[in-house]
């Protein structure tokens, strides 16, 4: 399998670890499979292996110190995470794994990844001990809750004697999960998708409405993998305090109605609609142009139904985009998943049951996914990492209906 567009750029970190050799045998791996090879080293991984070796390996120079005087006007850190279309770091010390943890920037290999907006793969390599050590497994669950990969380490004899959990995975399993990661990386390239997100808002009077819980979390970490991954984004998102998502259009509307008109005028150029917003059912009948005063306030707000943007999508889709709702349930989920992927002619329907704690407002949820045939349960997952794999979903289903 080779690159989808021009030759991509693998940055390989390398850290101060006795398995820093084997990182030789990973970059020529990468190498062979048609990747260009950039390879950033810490201080103490120069201590195991030479910037020279990776530099004859490569041909390219190899960043170890932040402060090198680069002929390169452009700050080195800076280019080489903006170059990087995944950063993989093998081996990866304790050290390492803690300071990324902990967004520290002191070194050239921490401050690329922080300044990247790469996907970070992490294979560890580390003493028994040291990996066992819940300091160590809590800074890989903090990494792993925002997105990083992790190639685990294996099982074996360690250069320090013990036998155990620790090793340094085999080069070529680290290559395959930077390949796929690469090619994960272009996979909606020329794919228009429409997400829309956050509540919307029907005013009473000039400062009053009817909202509800919705975040935009999800919406927006939705709009922000699609366009990491290569696809011109449209976000539709009702009101919501979350800055824009890099390389997206974002429309911000307030009502049910303009997220309508919004979505409706670009729906024709859309490959995929994601709707994630929480579309208020309901807006008042009528509009009182300035504020009630609370002496005059109605016994009751009489309602309006709100139009259904998404079967009205799925009416007029013709099975040409792949259509993607959300059902936000307090019981019987799967059930009434599969009416919404039914009723509204859905291709999958992301399903997560709000009666817990999970859901509105938090940073992780438990969701399904369900289409006609499957419901797949994931665990408790950052949004982003839901993101991540709605959207794996969803670029198969891309793939098969233009092989239709
Ligand atoms: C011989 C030797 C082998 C080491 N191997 C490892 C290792 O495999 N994994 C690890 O996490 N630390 C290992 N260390 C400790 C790290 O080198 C040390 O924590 C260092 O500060 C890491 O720097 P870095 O994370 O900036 O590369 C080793 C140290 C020595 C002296």
């Amino acid at each position: 399998m080779s690159p989808k567009r021009e030759q991509q750029t693998i940055v390989v970190g390398v850290t101060g670890g006795i398995g820093a050799y084997k990182a030789c045998e990973l970059v020529r791996d990468v190498m062979r499979r048609g990747f260009r090879v950039k390879v950033v080293m810490t201080e103490s991984a120069t201590r195991f292996v030479t910037p020279l070796t990776f530099r004859t390996l490569t041909g390219e120079p190899v960043a170890v110190s932040l402060w090198a005087d680069e002929p390169d006007a452009k700050v080195h850190h800076i280019s080489l995470a903006e170059a990087a279309d995944v950063v993989v770091i093998a081996p990866c010390t304790a050290n390492v794994i803690a300071k990324l943890a902990h967004g520290r920037a002191d070194d050239m290999l921490t401050t690329t990844v922080l300044a990247t907006e790469a996907p970070v793969i992490v294979a560890p390599a580390m003493n028994t001990h040291m990996w066992r050590k819940e300091v160590t497994q809590a800074n890989v669950s903090a990494l792993r809750a925002r997105g990083y990969a992790f190639v685990e380490p294996g099982h074996g004899a360690l250069a320090c004697g013990d036998v155990g959990e620790g090793r340094l995975a085999e080069p070529a399993l680290i290559a395959d999960a930077a390949q796929a990661e690469a090619c994960r990386a272009r996979d909606l390239a020329g794919v228009h998708v429409l997400v829309t997100a956050g509540p919307t808002h029907e005013p009473i009077d000039p400062v009053r409405f009817i909202g509800n819980r919705s975040s935009g979390k999800t919406g927006f970490a939705i709009a922000e993998e699609a366009a990491r991954r290569g696809a011109r984004v449209s976000l539709v998102t009702g009101p919501v305090s979350l800055p824009d998502p890099f390389g997206v259009e974002v429309v911000r509307v307030t009502t049910a109605l303009q997220m309508r008109a919004a979505v409706l005028a670009r729906f024709d150029s859309s490959d995929v609609v994601i709707a994630s917003a929480a579309v208020a059912d309901f807006r008042p009948a009528t509009f009182a142009s300035g504020k009630i005063k609370t002496a005059d306030a109605p016994d009751a707000v009489v309602l309006a139904r709100n139009p259904d943007i998404l079967a009205e999508l799925g009416e007029a889709n013709g099975g040409r985009a792949v259509l993607v709702g959300f059902a936000a349930e307090t019981s019987d989920v799967v059930t009434y998943a599969r009416e919404k992927l039914a009723g509204k002619r859905l291709d999958l329907v992301v399903a997560n049951d709000v009666s817990g704690e999970l859901g509105f407002e938090t940073d992780e949820n438990r969701v399904m996914f369900v289409s006609a045939d499957a419901a797949e349960e994931l665990p408790v997952l950052d949004k982003r990492v839901i993101a991540r794999e709605l959207l794996d979903r969803i670029a198969a289903l891309v793939d098969a209906r233009k092989s239709l």
